[in-house]
């Protein structure tokens, strides 16, 4: 009986041949991505916020950059070590006019953003003006502006992108997080802040839409993070204790938060019907994230919900003492939003945040795309795959 082995031997082959061999044609061939442009909140925000209302405080910057450097982190966040696999260099805020250079692009994410205009001020909900839509505003001048400027010469053609880079770009997404809670904020129930999400995320697929139509080509979306393992919400909303799950983390907020990244994932099936020469690849860090901290001390930290920058109560954390908050006693200011020993051993690093040592974490998993769809590596990200 020889004729089976080598009818399977055969067949196998011509598998391989007629299915892999697209795909390592596309493997052969890593990006280079000549710039990022990247749209999103505080877990992505590199200084925009920082420059219009104020610098995020020390401790603040402590780990890496070691003074305040505009971002909510003891250190670099997500897009930096995105930006630093890809041999960019760290992204500079659209909205910072000190010191910035956007040769290799530039960052529209202030934190606070919600992907849908608030109704309220800053002041008022904590929540950024700088919604998605005025974000698409601001990359729209910058698309349009930057080359006029950049035609000048000297300086100009230093600090500004090329016009063939914005078709070449990583354009990135991390943002949606405050669109949920700010319902609840607002004492929303979950099925009320549920049936806002479709409005959410049609303003969303809107604005990738509008970009594409600007020449951009190659999206990197990340899903929303489960934001009910997150201090400030556990802290602020009240729940069941039955709706705390085993890891400690609010189960009703994380429903909800994969409510919003099954609709997200739908709006990326429709973006990729409605934009032939689009590859947008849809990363699921809500998996990644909860991943580490349901099992943190396996993955090398000690403190999964825990504020490592805080000040009081059950999670090291007080809405109105945050990290970074002083009080002045006696005409003296004392540190009371003190950071811990060790931040690289915390996930969370403020109460809303994470740690630069758990973004590297979730950097470092998602790199290879094995949370992606499709799943390829984020250095093949500008290649549409077939069937997707
Ligand atoms: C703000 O108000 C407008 C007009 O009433 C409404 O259409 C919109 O949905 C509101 N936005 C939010 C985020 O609630
Ligand atoms: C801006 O950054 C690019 C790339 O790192 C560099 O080549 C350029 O000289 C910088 N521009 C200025 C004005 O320093
Ligand atoms: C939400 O409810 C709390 C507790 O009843 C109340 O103190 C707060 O003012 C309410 N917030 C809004 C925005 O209605
Ligand atoms: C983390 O665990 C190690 C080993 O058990 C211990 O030495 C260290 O002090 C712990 N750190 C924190 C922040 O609890």
């Amino acid at each position: 009986m020889e004729s089976p082995p080598s009818i399977f031997v055969v067949s196998i082959f011509a598998l391989l041949v007629s299915s892999t061999v697209p795909c390592l044609a596309f493997a052969s061939s890593p990006c280079h991505f000549p710039a990022i442009f990247n749209f999103g909140d505080s877990n992505s925000d590199t200084g925009g916020l920082s420059a219009v209302f104020g610098q995020a405080p020390p401790p603040h910057g402590e780990s890496y950059f070691h003074h305040p450097a505009g971002r909510y982190c003891d250190g670099r966040l997500i897009i930096d070590f995105i930006a630093k696999s890809l041999g960019l260099p760290y992204l500079s805020a659209y909205l910072d006019s000190v010191g910035s250079n956007f040769t290799h692009g530039a960052n529209f994410a202030t934190a606070g953003s919600t992907i849908r205009p608030q109704n309220t001020t800053l002041r008022q909900s904590g929540f950024s003006p700088i919604s998605l839509d005025v974000q698409w505003n601001e990359f729209y001048d910058f698309h349009r502006r930057s080359q006029i400027i950049r035609s000048q010469g000297g300086v100009y053609k230093k600090l500004l992108p090329k016009a063939e880079d914005f078709s070449g770009a990583l354009y990135t997404f991390d943002i949606g997080q405050n669109d949920l809670t700010s319902g609840y904020f607002l004492n929303m129930s979950t099925s009320e802040v549920k049936a806002y999400v479709p409005d959410v995320l049609n303003q969303f697929k809107n604005i990738v839409s509008n970009v594409y139509g600007q020449g951009g080509r190659n999206f990197w979306i990340h899903n929303t993070g489960p934001f009910g393992c997150l201090a400030y919400v556990l802290e602020r909303i009240p729940i069941l204790a039955a709706e705390v799950d085993r890891t400690g983390c609010g189960s009703p907020f994380n429903e909800v938060a994969r409510y919003f990244n099954r609709g997200l994932k739908k709006v990326v099936f429709q973006l990729r019907k409605e934009l032939p020469l689009a590859a947008i690849t849809y990363v699921d860090v809500y998996s990644v994230k909860y991943k580490l901290i349901s099992q943190a001390r396996k993955h090398g930290f000690n403190e999964s919900l825990r504020a490592c920058c805080g000040h009081g109560g059950k999670y090291n954390y007080n809405r109105h003492l945050g990290c970074g908050a002083k009080n002045t006693v006696g005409g003296k200011e004392i540190l009371l939003g003190k950071s811990c020993k060790d931040p690289s051993e915390w996930i969370n690093w403020d109460g809303v945040h994470y740690t630069e040592a758990a973004n590297k974490w979730v950097l470092d998993q998602i790199m290879d795309g094995s949370f992606s769809d499709p799943p390829i590596p984020l250095k093949m990200a500008c290649h549409r795959q077939p069937g997707h």
